[in-house]
């Protein structure tokens, strides 16, 4: 019998599909602080909801899953057939691994315990981000958090492990239903980002190590609220125009974070009138995406202090939100440091 040592092909005749997020995982398993292997088996379980998701997202004009569901959330927002759909499809997931104890929902009003005994974690997620774009085949995503809870496996869940600051998140992530769906996360150790591939049924790394520019020409704002804003956001807003800077903004946040990730520039949600705070959630939205951006090298702040050092009060709390290349977010929060924002009459 003949016994060869395998030689990888060199003939270029099949390309190499790269590596599975799968893979990957268990791969970088060993940098996670805890690596028992629970963390990678949550990310799968979130990976594989996204998969669902992407497919209902998919065939949503077909199947009678478009529109509004009736019914608002505890925010008083109209929940969107999709989202109500993508939150059982999270929580469905997330509750069958055992990994998780509790998750906190932009659909549910209250914390939900999923008593389970062994759970260590504590997840924050938005399941649809951009509902407002569903139903005009425009990008949407899903965001989410993942904290260690603080109290013992077993006991019962409380506020301390629930309302953590953003600076104790143990890996977070966002999934871009967009012109291909991509799945971007962080353990801390950098950021890197998968694309799907359909008829393998398999995200593949696609975006290894991903780097915000450190500056950036792009600025993204509801510019319909204008009149809303601070003088400080506005004044700013005007210096990017005088720069010619190029304004882009699709209203799906994940969407927008994603395309000046890539490309670099500034998302701002600032406080308005109407909402004082702003209108982005802090643990399901602000967090997670703030952790992503410092670990790609941008920063994000609500105009006075960084995202992640913000200790939540409640669960739904809504934070301003400046966030992307360093050199853009600095010069927002150097102009808050300057002058006393006169806010909009
Ligand atoms: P969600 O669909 O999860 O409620 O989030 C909507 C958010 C965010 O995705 C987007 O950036 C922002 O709302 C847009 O708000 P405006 O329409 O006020 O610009
Ligand atoms: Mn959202
Ligand atoms: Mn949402």
């Amino acid at each position: 019998m003949k016994i060869l040592p395998y030689q990888p092909d060199q003939t270029n005749l099949a390309y190499s599909v790269g590596m599975t997020l799968d893979r990957f995982i268990k791969h970088k398993q060993s940098d996670f602080p805890f690596a028992s292997g629970e963390l990678s088996q949550l990310l799968r379980d979130i990976a594989l909801a996204a998969k669902i998701v992407n497919r209902e997202t998919n065939r949503a004009g077909l199947a009678n899953i478009g529109g509004a569901f009736g019914q608002t959330n505890v925010q008083g927002e109209e929940q969107q057939k999709l989202d109500v759909i993508a939150n059982i499809r999270f929580m469905r997931a997330l509750s069958k691994g055992g990994e998780v104890c509790a998750i906190v929902s932009e659909e549910e009003d209250a914390v939900i315990d999923l008593q389970n005994a062994s759970g260590k974690y504590v997840v924050a997620i938005d399941p649809l981000d951009g509902s407002s774009n569903i139903d005009v085949n425009i990008s949407i995503g899903t965001i989410f958090s993942i904290y260690r809870r603080k109290t013992p496996a077993g006991s019962p869940i409380t506020e301390e492990d629930v309302m953590q600051p953003g600076n104790q998140q143990v890996a977070a992530g966002y999934v871009l239903y967009g012109s291909s769906t991509m799945l971007v996360y962080t353990t801390g150790c950098g950021v890197n980002g998968f694309t799907y591939e359909a008829s393998l049924g398999e995200f593949f790394l696609s975006h290894p190590e991903m780097n915000a520019p450190k500056d950036g020409n792009i600025f993204s704002i509801n510019e319909g609220l204008e009149l809303e804003w601070d003088s400080i956001v506005q004044a700013y807003i005007r210096s990017c125009k005088e720069r010619k800077m190029q304004s882009r903004y699709i209203g799906s946040l994940v969407a927008d974070f994603h395309r000046n990730l890539l490309k670099g520039g500034i998302y701002i949600y600032p406080s308005t009138q109407k909402n004082p705070n702003g209108k982005l959630r802090l643990l399901y939205e602000a967090n997670a995406l703030a952790f992503i951006i410092e670990q790609a090298g941008g920063k994000a702040t609500d105009g006075s202090q960084r995202i992640l050092d913000i200790q939540p009060t409640s669960l739904h709390q809504r934070t301003p939100l400046f966030i992307g290349s360093e050199v853009m977010v600095d010069e927002a929060v150097k102009a808050y440091s300057r002058a006393t924002a006169i806010p909009a009459v």
